[in-house]
């Protein structure tokens, strides 16, 4: 049997990062159970490759976007190898393949009646490739809080509104179509509240797919890029079976609607198999707020991969959150259950069981009788597959957490280490209870680990001596009591070496610093300014900066100076003031005046060029590039304090 499932299409207008790698985990996770349950489980993960994102980006490093995607693209797919994440498919949206089978879905789409052309004037957020409905001109996106602007086209519509009921059938009928439960609601609330068609031509962009027989329009990049799901596997078949539809589409949670709406609409108008299900996680919070390539604050695989493994980090991103919700992602929490629950833990057991076994059965697995792990281990097969099956990846850890602690108390309470002395003629016996049992605990708790740190596992079963690859281990067959005795046990081998949390932390810090500069090279930007992190204050010093909005009433150059503006800024003071401001190479006087800045207002005056100025304007310094003036996307009142 198939089971397909797919990745978000990344967007190439920026490197990869470790919230695109929870999602490409999670996805080989998922393929990896599905494997160990017999299915020929196919995973495609890909590149969203148009639209003016893409373009700007290509544009501002100077190059064409085809060029600039290919690279960054690559740069995707080095990093899911890096982190042994083995995809099937890689689509990408600029592929002669996707190209065509979007035409494809198109036709079929106006032949059954659901595309038409009309005239367009609404605000389109460049940012989120989206029109926003209802918006009027000078209105943010509410999604991303940006501008949205006037944008007026003749495009090709989809008549979304006519299925606004058979998507609604659809979620009804098939409660696990959108999930979790909490996405389901808001999937049908925004359905239930009327769907409007949708625009799904632009000729304002350039960078996309063109529509037959329209010169200059180019598709929508989401009727461009959701397609790549089914281009990717169009005609092909696994297991004597269709790849198309889809077993899962998995995604974050912020692009649901797009795929719990929007898909299935272009698929019921194109006639053709919906996907069976779409499951939306959640965020990775990186200090309370989304990670995220324009916000910023990203954290990067690559020093995690290189400093603590890539076990350390599939681990800590599947136990810690529970998967469907939000959650946080910090060093010292990575690190912290590293050291606790990988190295203490699951490391501990394998190297003083396997240890045991060479230092007092001369590296054979012994003989046993019944054990009382048994029923523990049974119970955890059960509880693990079915929590996988959910998707519940921190509860299926924690009952095999539980089969590793109840076996750990067992050698304890056994204490083999005495039996191993003892002249009692039944202690030999018991020592190869304990042994046997503690080995084939283990043994169970690799299985049912391996698609969660399948590198490790692999070590773990190596030293076991398994003769079957571990990939060929079923759920359903594995039960207690396989492993055979007399088995020869490999070399034991360090499994999580234990790590020194501060030193481990500034170790991946140092690496993050590296890896953005070269992943900014990468991308054909200017390398950022890794600016450290500064030294923590605490609020009181942070009050003392006098910050105020104010309005720059004239401007104009300071003899003599290319950098300088003398400016005159109202502050709501009974007389404005008089600010120089060394920003003459990045603005003009007219664009200045009229402009609402962000004054330091309590400096001390300092005398240049023999004016005195009265103040600070705040602005992002960029090394070596220009000047980037502070100010609100909202209208804010000049002389308002900002604290
Ligand atoms: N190109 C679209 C998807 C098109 S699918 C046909 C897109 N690309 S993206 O590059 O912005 O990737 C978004 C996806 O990356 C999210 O849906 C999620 O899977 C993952 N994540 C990006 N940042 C994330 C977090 N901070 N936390 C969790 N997942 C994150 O949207």
């Amino acid at each position: 049997m198939k089971y397909y499932l797919t990745t978000p299409l990344y967007y190439v207008n920026g490197a990869p990062h470790i919230g695109h790698a929870y999602s490409t985990i999670a996805a080989d996770v998922i393929r990896r159970v599905k494997r160990m349950q017999g299915y020929d489980a196919v995973l495609t993960t890909g590149s969203d490759e148009h639209g003016q994102n893409v373009e700007r980006a290509a544009r501002a490093a100077g190059e064409e976007p085809a060029g600039f995607a290919t690279r960054v693209a690559n740069a995707f797919a080095a990093e899911w190898d890096a982190l042994g994440l083995p995809y099937d498919r890689f689509i990408r949206t600029s592929s002669a393949k996707h190209h065509e089978t979007v035409q494809w879905l198109f036709d079929r789409c106006m032949k059954n009646g659901f595309i038409y052309k009309s005239g367009y004037t609404g605000q389109y957020c460049f940012h989120c490739e989206l029109y926003v409905n209802e918006a009027k001109p000078g209105d943010l996106c509410p999604d991303c809080k940006r501008p949205t602007e006037t944008v007026t086209e003749e495009n090709y519509f989809f008549k979304l509104s006519a299925l606004q009921q058979r998507l609604l059938d659809l979620y009804e009928s098939d409660p696990k179509f959108v999930q979790p439960e909490s996405r389901r609601n808001e999937v049908m609330a925004f359905v239930r509240e009327g769907l409007r068609d949708l625009s799904i031509t632009r000729s304002s962009i350039k960078w996309g797919i063109p529509v037959p027989a329209e010169g200059h329009h180019v598709f929508y990049v989401w009727f461009d890029a959701l397609i790549g799901y089914l281009s990717a596997v169009r005609g092909e078949q696994a297991g004597g079976e269709d790849l198309w539809p889809a077993d899962l589409h998995l995604i974050g949670k912020e692009i649901v609607r797009f795929h719990a709406i929007f898909w299935p609409a272009f698929l019921m108008a194109a006639d053709l198999p919906l996907p069976k299900r779409v499951f939306a996680h959640g965020w990775l919070l990186f200090e309370q707020d989304k990670m995220s390539k324009s916000r910023g604050n990203v954290v990067r695989p690559e020093p995690i991969r290189r400093v603590i493994g890539v076990d350390g980090l599939r681990y800590f991103l599947l136990r810690e959150i529970v998967f469907g919700q939000d959650g946080s992602f910090s060093y010292d929490a990575l690190v912290g259950r590293y050291n606790s629950e990988l190295a203490n833990g699951l490391g501990n057991l394998a190297s003083r069981t396997l240890t045991m076994i060479h230092q007092y059965r001369g590296g054979a697995i012994p003989a046993a009788g019944e054990s009382e792990i048994s029923a523990v281990a049974a119970e955890a097969i059960r509880a693990a597959e079915a929590h996988y099956n959910e998707f519940e990846f921190s509860r299926g850890l924690e009952s095999v957490w539980g089969l590793l602690s109840a076996v750990d108390k067992f050698i304890v309470h056994q204490a083999p280490w005495k039996l191993a002395r003892s002249e009692d003629p039944a202690a030999s016996g018991q020592l190869n209870n304990t042994l046997y049992t503690a080995a084939e605990a283990l043994r169970v708790a690799t299985v049912l680990l391996a698609p969660i740190i399948p590198e490790s596992c692999a070590k773990i079963w190596t030293m076991l001596g398994m003769a079957e690859p571990l990939d060929a281990a079923r759920f359903s067959t594995l039960a207690w009591g396989q492993l055979p005795a007399g088995q020869k046990i490999g070399e034991t081998i360090a499994l999580f070496p234990r790590l020194e949390q501060k030193e481990t932390i500034a170790k991946m810090m140092a690496l993050e610093v590296e890896v953005a500069a070269a992943q900014a090279q990468m991308l054909g930007r200017a390398v950022p300014p890794a600016a450290p992190p500064s030294e923590k204050i605490a609020i009181d010093d942070f009050a003392k900066v006098d910050l105020r909005v104010g309005l720059v009433l004239s401007a104009e150059r300071v003899k003599g100076s290319d950098k300088l503006l003398h400016l005159k800024v109202d502050v709501a003071e009974t007389q404005p003031r008089t600010i120089l401001a060394g920003i003459a190479e990045a603005y003009t006087p007219e664009q200045m005046t009229g402009r609402k800045v962000v004054i330091v207002a309590n400096l001390q005056p300092r005398k240049l060029r023999g004016i005195e100025s009265n103040g600070m304007i705040v602005a992002a310094s960029l090394e070596g590039g220009k000047p980037v003036l502070a100010g609100f996307l909202e209208d804010v009142p000049v002389g308002a304090r900002l604290k």
